[in-house]
């Protein structure tokens, strides 16, 4: 049987406390599979030198879930579940940005020197992408509510 999907939701989208080991010699902060994120990391990459007003994301993914993390400056990012926006400041290395699947995200308004930590359920495939927002919302529009 083939599975249906629901439609996605902003109310799925969670900004994760994540533990802070707080230590005069510096902080510490750790993120496991299945405690702090409700999937096996299956890849983590990372975002960096990104240009003052330069753009990332514009794209939904079909399965990835992912949990986004500021670990160093600041940058927002905008989702969208194709029906609604909202805007997040990520701008401590403790908090990350919990995205499920089919979850148009933009990323913006990078600070100086800002570093965005990726942690994802799965290995790279651009076949699994959406970079087409109209496409995006007729996928979401045909999945049953
Ligand atoms: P993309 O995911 O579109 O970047 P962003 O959403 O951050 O703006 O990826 C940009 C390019 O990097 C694209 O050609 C695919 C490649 N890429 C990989 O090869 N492996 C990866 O894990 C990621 C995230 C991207």
């Amino acid at each position: 049987m083939p599975r249906i999907d629901s439609p996605p939701s902003l109310d799925q989208c969670k900004l994760v406390d994540l533990p802070k080991i707080h230590d005069p010699r510096g902080n510490l902060t750790f993120i496991e599979s299945g405690q702090h994120v409700p999937f096996p990391i299956e890849r983590v990459y990372y975002l960096y030198d990104v240009p003052g007003g330069e753009v990332r994301g514009g794209h939904a993914h079909k399965e990835l879930q992912q949990l986004i993390i500021a670990v160093n400056g600041s940058f927002d990012v905008v989702i969208d579940d194709g029906r609604e926006r909202q805007r997040f400041h990520l701008n401590r290395s403790y908090f990350g940005l919990y995205l499920p699947k089919l979850i148009w995200r933009e990323l913006d308004n990078f600070s100086s020197g800002s570093v965005c930590l990726v942690l994802a359920s799965a290995h790279y495939a651009e076949n699994e992408y959406i970079r087409d927002y109209r496409e995006f919302c007729r996928t979401v529009d045909a999945l049953p509510r």
